[in-house]
């Protein structure tokens, strides 16, 4: 057994070298009549501390491994026992030193003996790796095929003539460091491991070495050129088309085009003298033109999401079923467009990509994000010998991705500073792909892209850019170039917990500006690690949960879903904001305006469909003809004139665009887009009380009787209602800071949450000044305020009732020089818990804040006191429910409680405090009270979006003003029908 191979005095995992013995990079096919074998299953595997702690000779035929554990493959070995996985967002957790690596290096050992196919022909063969994270050394029966490096890239090697019909053993070396590391350091958990498919693929005589499929569409003349150019020449067969021509040669025919929208593939055959590769052909034309961004000659606008690859048992190793999972859930939620953050996924992804219909940004497996922490001294991407290494991953990604339809821009990586490696990717790039623009974000210059991109650029700068506005950059001939450039948010949106907010008024500005195209929101899946207590309850693990000894907490979840892949209501929010079609009410006019917001598609492919409630309660309801506009263009569409029943109450239109029939995404009915509005002139519903009023009285015992509630005397608390035992409804301004309110990313003294706990808004004192009954009114004065401080808030309760209904109106007065705004401004009970059922009329289904609540609709929802809770990653805020006209809570027996708004309100129902969400870290730390809480919140301060981007907008601030706003209770009697 020989030394490994070094370039000077570093061992193989220390050189920047990127790989030895491998073949040169060429396209993935997922396909084709040569044989393979799938070397994935159990493997032999031995974990050791260092690299150099075992030598060599496991890797020679006849080694006994045994004693050796078993591992899957793929897989990441801390995810299986195997040691720890660790999260940090920016920081190396490593001196920064480079190419050097820590002498504490985990290395695995994996290997496996495996016997060829009875038929298997013998010949020339490749052995592929489609990803190893993040340095591997291999052996095949002993003769050693070389090293490589690039964690998320594919490397071959030739292994024909090493093949044995039986027996074979293959030895793979991977060591959790190496220089590579320097060049991956993107924010997401460093997860060791053979992660992705390792197989053996024959390559007879004739076989193809690689091949190129360039197809364009000119809009113009609805023509479609299609060009295949392999090694070694061959023939392509396109049956749908007619088509059967030798590869080299462009033919030009009419075709119908590929868009995410309309992914029309063609299925061809690739033919060589040894081998045939079906094929699916997708024609497109991308370019920049006029400052814009085009695809088919028109303007296309993302939609977008960052994906990383991820999955709470396995980490980065993601089947096929999840990936089609998570593309029909982008579908579905009206996303276009996937930025593959930050290195190519694994290749079968793009396929489906292909297939659904989805814009790509394919990015390369490149980020030093953590030399910032050291002024950005030694970048590789600005030392030339690291250039090599760079050019290796540029080629490894193009030549990988180049066929796929959907991959329409390439994007050089993700925060690296700037610096001559990039451009010289770049300038690669161009030469063997001319036609994707290239996308990259850390360079303002622009120099080397094609597009100006920004990530987290907030709405009034983008708003700038947007008017090819923005301050000059100081050389003038990149600044005309720049200015000349469309616009993307590579990121932004920070789904980071409750959000994020402000999606609405991003979507207006890339509405409203031709150069804005989108964005692409950070991120879609939170990357949580499934985790169980000793008692069984699960929960997700972050940052510092392994005992890390640098981490970045739950910055890792910041997703669009959990990690289980449910969505949050930022994907439902998000789903709305996006809806390619806008449908607009004009109750006086009686009609509604559809707008087709479709890059190419017209709207045959939906149904509309209106709906008329009152009091959120079914009235009539009917189908609407839209004529079927082209991308751009409105129409004006009257609603029926008189619904058929017309009964008194607040009415409301709901018009939805549903599909007309099923497609590859989702079935007939799904809902694309909706709006809602109030009927003009609805006839008013007035509910008639009857009862007479009380006067409040004090009786024994300290208490006063006002109707049906009970209150102490001393401190005018309502103590019970009916029967049941309450915890009075108390003014409250604090909420469980959610992680837009911690803006990690941010200046100390932006941070909401540390101003708030320094204004004392966690530990607000109730004073009374005094309890008077005078005719039929109980008024409770009180001054709500924290220690150390002269601001506070004068908080009058007047208590009134009439037959079995309790009413609270409440004045609130702030006093002092308030430096913050208010978390939230409304008032928190405490009832008897066992509550199994909430009704409520007001907006719903899910989750909303003043900034997060386009996706609310006005209605009648129900739901368990579970579902109102939405279980942030991080427990924090959440579960509001929007204008809630009123809500009733009941028990089994049908017996509770129900509460009416004036004017309409904020609900939120938790069976824990508010003190004990924000200081719970974990799901599983929460456990019911006895007490169910109830938040009736006349006004909420916003989410924004400043966990890693702008702040909570100024109209969503909430300033400390007088209000004025009122309850009504009524306990609920039990329900004998039940
Ligand atoms: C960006 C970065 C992402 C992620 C995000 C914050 O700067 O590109 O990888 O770290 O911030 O979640």
């Amino acid at each position: 057994m020989h030394e490994p191979p070094s370039s000077g005095t570093l061992p193989y995992y220390e050189d920047v070298t990127p790989s030895t013995g491998a073949l040169p990079p060429r396209a993935w096919w997922a396909v084709s009549d040569a044989r393979r074998v799938n070397l994935g299953g159990e493997w032999r595997f031995r974990l050791s501390p260092r690299a150099d702690a075992e030598d060599e000779s496991f890797a020679r035929p006849g080694y006994d491994a045994s004693h050796w554990d078993l591992l899957p493959v793929p897989s990441h070995w801390p995810l299986q026992g195997h040691g720890k996985p660790a999260y940090t967002n920016v920081r190396y957790p490593f001196p920064v030193d480079p190419p050097r690596v820590p002498t504490e290096n985990p290395t695995g050992d994996h290997l496996r003996t495996f016997d060829l196919p009875d038929d298997w022909p013998g010949g020339a063969a490749v052995l592929r790796f489609d990803g190893v994270d993040s340095c591997a050394r291999v052996w095949l029966n002993g003769h050693e095929l070389g090293t490589f490096m690039g964690s998320r890239l594919p490397v071959e090697y030739e292994v024909g003539g090493l093949l044995r019909p039986r027996g074979n053993v293959l030895a793979v070396r991977v060591h959790q460091w190496s220089a590579g590391s320097y060049l991956e350091d993107q924010d997401m958990w460093w997860l060791p491991g053979i992660f992705r498919d390792v197989t053996l693929i024959e390559r007879p005589e004739g076989a193809v070495t690689d091949f190129f499929v360039t197809c364009g569409y000119d809009h113009a003349t609805g023509l479609g050129t299609l060009r295949v150019d392999c090694e070694p020449a061959g023939t392509v067969t396109v049956p749908e088309l007619g088509l059967d021509i030798p590869t080299g040669e462009p033919v030009i025919v009419p075709v119908e085009p590929w868009s995410a929208e309309e992914p029309r593939l063609y299925d061809a055959e690739l033919a060589t003298e040894g081998e045939r590769i079906p094929l699916r052909i997708g024609f497109r034309t991308v370019a920049v033109e006029d400052g814009v961004l085009k695809v088919n000659g028109r303007r296309i606008q993302f939609r977008g999401v960052n994906r990383h690859e991820f999955d709470p048992d396995h980490g980065r190793v993601v089947d096929p079923e999840t990936m089609r999972q998570d593309l029909l859930l982008m579908k579905r939620h009206n996303i276009n467009a996937v930025r593959t953050s930050h290195y190519p996924p694994h290749p079968a992804f793009l396929d489906l990509c292909d297939e659904l219909g989805l814009w790509v940004v394919d990015e390369c497996d490149l980020e030093t994000h953590g030399f910032q922490m050291v002024g950005w001294r030694g970048n590789p991407v600005d030392d030339e010998r690291w250039t090599p290494a760079l050019l290796d991953r540029a080629a490894r990604m193009v030549e990988r991705d180049k066929n796929h339809p959907s991959v329409i821009m390439w994007s050089l990586g993700n925060e690296c500073g700037t610096g001559r490696g990039l451009s010289a990717m770049a300038t690669w790039i161009r030469e063997r792909d001319p036609v994707r623009p290239i996308h990259y974000e850390g360079d303002r210059s622009c120099a080397d892209t094609d597009v100006y991109s920004r990530m987290y650029a907030d709405h009034a700068e983008s708003e700038l850019i947007g008017r090819r506005e923005e301050p000059a950059l100081e050389d003038a001939e990149l600044d005309k170039r720049r200015r000349a450039m469309p616009y993307v948010l590579c990121e932004y949106a920070h789904a980071m917990g409750n959000g994020p907010g402000g999606l609405s008024e991003y979507q207006r500005i890339f509405e409203t500006y031709e150069r804005c195209q989108g964005g692409f929101v950070w991120e879609w899946i939170d990357h949580g690690l499934r985790r169980r207590t000793p008692d069984g309850a699960e929960y997700f693990a972050y940052g510092g949960d392994f005992g890390e000894e640098l981490h970045d907490g739950n910055f890792v979840c910041d997703g669009l879903v959990f990690p289980d892949r449910t969505p949050s209501p930022g994907l439902i929010e998000y789903k709305k904001v996006v809806e390619p079609v806008r449908i607009e009410g004009d109750a006086e006019r009686g009609t509604v305006t559809v707008t087709n917001r479709y890059d190419t598609s017209g709207l045959s492919g939906l149904a509309f469909r209106w709906v008329y409630e009152v009091e959120g309660e079914h009235s009539d309801s009917g189908r609407l003809a839209v004529p079927d506009l082209g991308p751009g263009q409105s129409a004006e569409v009257e609603l029926p004139r008189m619904p058929r029943i017309v009964r008194a109450g607040e009415a409301f239109w709901t018009v939805r665009a549903v599909l007309a029939e099923d497609t590859a995404w989702a079935p007939s009915g799904h809902e694309v887009a909706w709006t809602q509005f109030a009927a003009a002139q609805a006839p008013r519903g007035q509910r008639v009380h009857r009862g007479r009023p009380h006067s409040p009285r004090r009786v024994e015992g300290g208490l006063i009787v006002l109707g049906p509630g009970t209150f102490d005397a001393a401190s005018g608390a309502l103590r019970c209602l009916g029967a049941s035992g309450v915890r009075g409804p108390a003014l409250d301004v604090w909420r469980a800071p959610v992680d837009n309110d911690r803006g990690m990313a941010r200046a100390p003294e932006d941070q909401l949450d540390r101003r708030w706990r320094q204004a004392g808004l966690h530990r607000m004192r109730h004073r009374v000044d005094g309890v008077t009954l005078a005719g039929d009114v109980l008024t409770v004065a009180t001054r709500v305020a924290p220690a150390a401080s002269d601001i506070g808030l004068r908080a009058v309760y007047s208590w009134r009732a009439t037959g079995d209904r309790l009413r609270l109106d409440v004045e609130v007065t702030p006093e002092g020089e308030w430096p913050v705004p208010l978390p939230r401004l409304g008032v928190r009970m405490g009832v008897n818990p066992g509550v199994s059922e909430v009704r409520w009329y007001g907006g719903g289904p899910g989750e909303a804040y003043p900034d997060t609540r386009a996706a609310a609709r006005i209605g009648r929802w129900t739901a368990t006191v579970d579902e109102l809770r939405t279980p942030y990653v991080r427990p924090q805020e959440n579960g509001a429910r929007a204008d809630v006209r009123w809500a009733e809570l009941r028990r089994e027996n049908g017996a509770g409680l129900r509460l009416e708004g004036e004017p309409a309100f904020w609900f939120t129902a938790r069976p824990w405090t508010t003190e004990a969400l924000d200081a719970a870290e974990h799901t599983h730390e929460l456990t019911a009270s006895p007490v169910l809480w109830l938040h009736l919140d006349h006004a909420l301060h916003g989410i924004g979006s400043a966990s890693c981007g702008p702040g909570v907008l100024p109209e969503y601030h909430l300033t400390p003003a007088p209000a004025a706003f009122s309850f009504t209770f009524t306990a609920l009697p039990e329900d004998a029908s039940r």
